[in-house]
């Protein structure tokens, strides 16, 4: 399956992602840029912070709570496609995501 994680500046990278995998797992493994993910993945940093492109929102398990609450503490801006990519785990149905980098996660 791909993935397409489209950097602040307008760069966009396409790269193989396995099933069961997440989005940050995925970028870090491809060395996409601005996808810090400090904690590696215990949702206690905000520093995966993704913004996820239409129609694919609508493919994801809403945020839960402590996702939501840790979103708080994101540097950027947080809008309503704001997700911790950490959380976001590929299913069969997010063949093509498509999520935006934040121009900064500090
Ligand atoms: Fe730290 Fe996602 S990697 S919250």
């Amino acid at each position: 399956m791909k993935l397409h994680y489209i950097e602040d500046n307008g760069q966009e990278h396409i790269v193989d992602a396995e099933l069961g995998t997440t989005v940050m797992s995925t970028a870090v493994t491809n060395g996409i840029p601005g996808i810090d993910a400090q904690c590696g993945g215990s949702l206690s940093c905000a520093s995966c912070h993704v913004y996820v492109e239409a129609p694919w929102q609508d493919n994801l398990a809403p945020a839960g709570d402590e996702e939501s609450e840790m979103l708080e503490s994101a540097a950027a801006e947080v809008r309503p496609n704001s997700r911790l990519s950490c959380q976001l785990e590929l299913g069969p149905d997010l063949d093509g995501l498509t999520v935006r980098i934040p121009e900064t996660q500090w």
